[in-house]
C-alpha cells in the first residue's frame, strides 16, 4: 500500500470509502481516474471504497490512483474531497481547513451540516444545488444520473417480485399476457421505469400532472392516461406543484381503475420541498391482483402509497409493496460510473487550465449555483441564473433595443446582433477578398469556392435560427443527411462507373462496403432524428 503526497502545486482529490449504511456507490471509478489526472490533478482513494461497486484497490492503483489505509489520512491529505453522500459530522471533522468538498449535501434539509461545514472554513460544492435549467449543466447533473438509475433498477425490483413475465408470450404451453404496468409520474426516474418496462415487453401506461410529458411518456413506449379535469400541473422550472382538491378526487379515481386492472405501479411523484403526494391508498391496493407489485420511489419522501414502509419490502393484502430507499445505490457499478463522470465535467469546468488546480469561479452562473459554502461563509441559496432569451418563454421588453440596433432576432444565443455599419465593412472586406482569389485561382477552383463559401452561409444561418433545444436533433438529421456520399460509392459501382463488370477491383469492394455503412448512417439518423422530434411535439 502507498501513501503518496502531494507533488508541487498539483491538488490531490481524495475519495473516501461511504460510510452510510447499506452504500455501496463510490464517488469516482478508476477509468475517471485517468481522466482526473490528465488534468492534472493526483488521486488518493481510501482502502476498499469501490468494493461494493467492483472496483478494487488495485484497479483504482493500476489507473494511478494513490490508495491510502484510513479516512482520517485520506480527508487530511486531500485538497478536494468527492463524496456520494451526505458527510456526517465525523467526516466534517476530519477536513483539512481551507479544503474543498463536493458531494450531495441538501443545505436545505441539512442546517446543522452546513453551520458545521463554515466552521472549518471550507468550500462546499452541492451537486444537488446545480442549477439544472441550464444546458450547459446537463453533464453534471448527477440527480438525473442517480435518478435514471434508480428508475431503472425499481422495473428489476419489480420484475423479481411479480411471478410472470412481462412480455406476452404463446408458447407451447400456453398464452401468456403481458404485464400491465402503471407508472405515477414521468420525470426523470419515471421516464426512466417507462422505458426499461416497455424494454421487457410490458404494457406501460403513465400519468403526471404536468401536460408537458405525455409526448415523452409516449416516445419511449407508453400511453399517457390523463387525469379527467383541467389544471395546470406544472409549478415552474420543469417541476410539479400541488393541485387543487377537484384535481386530487378526479385523479384517485382515474387511479383506483387503474389499481384494478394493472399488475405493477411503480410511483415516482414528488414536489419540491413537500411531502410525497399520497396517490395510491389502502383501498387501491386492496383492490389489485394478487401477487403484483407497488414500487414506492418516493418512499423516503414519506411514500406515494399509503402502506409503504421505508427501506423494506411487504406484502400487503397479496401486494408486494418494495419502499427500498437505496435503488442507484443497488446498481452500484453503473451509478458510480455515472456520478464519477459528473463530478469529472464539474472537474473541468473548475479547471479549465488543466494544470491541477481549482478555481471556484462565483461568476459562473453553474458554479455559482453549486456552491453552498465558499471559504467558510454560507453562499446558499444562489441568485436565479440568467437564462439565455430562448429558454425563458415569451420575448422580453428588454430585447427591444437590440432590435433598434439593425440586427434580426436568432434562436437563443445571446451574441448581439451585428452593427449595421460593421456588417458592411465585413462585406466590403469579403467581397475584396474574393476578388482577389477570383483574379489568381484557376477558374473550376472558383465554381467551388463560391458552392463552399454559399454552403458556410446557409448552414450558419440554419443553425443560428435553431432554438438550442433543438440542435442534437439538427445534428442527427445533418448526420443522416451526409450520407449523400453514397451516391458517389454508387456511381463508382454502377455500369456506368464500368467498376460492375470488373469485381475483382478493390474499389468494388470499398464502394459496397461505403454503400452499407452510409445506408445505416442515413436510415438511422433519420430514425433518430424523429424519435428526438416526437418529444418535442405538442
Ligand atoms: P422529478 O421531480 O423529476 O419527478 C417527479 C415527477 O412527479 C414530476 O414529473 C412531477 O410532475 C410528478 N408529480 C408530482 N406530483 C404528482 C402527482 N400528484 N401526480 C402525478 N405526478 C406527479 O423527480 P425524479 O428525479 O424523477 O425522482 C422521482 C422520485 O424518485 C422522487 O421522489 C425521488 O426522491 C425518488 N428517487 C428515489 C430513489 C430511491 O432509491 N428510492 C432514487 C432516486 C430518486
Amino acid at each position: 500500500m502507498q501513501t503518496g503526497v502531494t507533488t508541487g502545486t498539483a491538488q490531490r482529490i481524495g475519495v473516501p470509502r461511504e460510510i452510510f449504511p447499506g452504500e455501496k456507490r463510490v464517488a469516482t471509478v478508476p477509468e475517471v481516474v485517468e481522466k482526473l489526472i490528465k488534468l492534472g490533478f493526483s488521486v488518493a482513494v481510501e482502502s476498499g471504497a469501490g468494493d461494493a461497486a467492483n472496483c478494487s484497490d488495485e484497479a483504482y492503483q493500476a489507473a494511478g490512483a494513490t490508495v491510502v489505509a484510513s479516512a482520517s489520512e485520506l480527508w487530511a491529505s486531500s485538497d478536494i474531497v468527492f463524496k456520494v453522500g451526505v458527510p456526517t459530522s465525523e467526516e466534517v471533522g476530519l477536513m483539512r481547513e481551507g479544503g474543498t468538498l463536493i458531494g450531495f449535501i441538501w443545505p436545505a434539509q441539512n442546517p446543522e451540516l452546513m453551520q458545521q461545514l463554515t466552521a472549518r472554513k471550507v468550500t462546499v460544492l452541492a451537486i444537488d444545488a446545480l442549477p439544472r435549467m441550464l444546458s450547459r449543466a446537463q453533464k453534471m447533473d448527477a440527480l438525473t444520473s442517480q435518478a435514471g438509475v434508480a428508475g431503472y433498477r425499481a422495473v428489476i425490483e419489480a420484475a423479481n417480485a411479480f411471478g410472470r413475465f412481462f412480455n406476452g408470450q404463446i408458447t407451447a404451453a400456453g398464452k401468456v399476457p403481458p404485464a400491465k404496468v402503471f407508472i405515477a409520474g414521468a420525470g426523470v426516474a419515471g421516464l426512466a421505469a417507462i422505458g426499461t418496462a416497455a424494454g421487457l415487453g410490458a404494457i406501460v401506461r403513465a400519468n403526471d400532472t404536468r401536460a408537458e410529458v405525455a409526448d415523452q411518456v409516449v416516445s419511449l413506449g407508453g400511453e399517457f392516461v390523463k387525469v379527467d379535469y383541467e389544471e395546470e400541473g406544472g409549478g415552474g422550472g420543469g417541476y410539479a406543484k400541488v393541485m387543487s382538491e377537484g384535481f386530487q378526487q378526479a385523479q384517485r379515481e382515474m387511479y383506483a381503475k387503474q389499481a384494478r386492472e394493472v399488475d405493477i405501479i411503480i410511483t415516482t411523484a414528488l414536489i419540491p420541498g413537500k411531502p410525497a403526494p399520497k396517490l395510491i391508498t389502502a383501498e387501491m391496493v386492496r383492490s389489485m391482483k394478487p401477487g403484483s407489485v407497488i414500487v414506492d420511489m418516493a418512499a423516503e419522501r414519506g411514500g406515494n402509497c399509503e402502506l409503504t414502509e421505508p427501506g423494506q419490502s411487504v406484502v400487503k393484502h397479496g401486494v408486494t409493496i418494495v419502499g427500498y430507499t437505496d435503488l442507484a445505490s443497488r446498481l452500484a457499478k453503473q451509478s458510480s460510473t455515472l456520478y464519477a463522470t459528473n463530478l469529472f465535467r464539474l472537474t473541468e469546468e473548475l479547471c479549465k487550465t488543466k494544470d491541477g488546480v481549482i478555481n471556484v469561479n462565483m461568476e459562473d452562473d453553474a458554479i455559482r449555483g453549486l456552491t453552498v459554502v465558499k471559504d467558510g461563509s454560507i453562499t446558499w441559496p444562489a441568485p436565479a441564473p440568467k437564462l439565455p432569451v430562448a429558454a425563458t418563454a415569451p420575448a422580453k421588453p428588454a430585447a427591444a433595443p437590440a432590435a433598434k440596433k439593425g440586427g434580426h432576432g436568432h434562436g437563443g444565443g445571446d451574441t448581439e446582433p451585428m452593427a449595421g455599419s460593421k456588417l458592411a465593412i465585413f462585406f466590403g472586406v469579403a467581397a475584396a477578398l474574393f476578388w482577389l482569389i477570383g483574379a489568381s485561382a484557376p477558374p473550376a477552383f472558383l465554381g467551388h469556392f463560391t458552392v463552399f463559401v454559399l454552403a458556410c452561409f446557409v448552414g450558419y444561418m440554419v443553425v443560428w435560427n435553431v432554438k438550442p433545444a433543438l440542435h442534437t436533433p439538427l445534428m442527427s438529421v445533418t448526420n443522416a443527411i451526409s450520407s449523400i456520399i453514397a451516391i458517389g460509392a454508387l456511381v463508382q459501382i454502377s455500369p456506368l462507373g464500368g467498376l460492375m463488370d470488373r469485381p475483382d477491383n478493390p474499389i468494388t469492394w470499398v464502394a459496397a462496403a461505403a454503400i452499407v455503412l452510409t445506408a445505416i448512417n442515413m436510415f438511422g439518423g433519420f430514425a433518430v432524428t424523429q424519435r428526438m422530434l416526437a418529444m418535442f411535439r405538442k
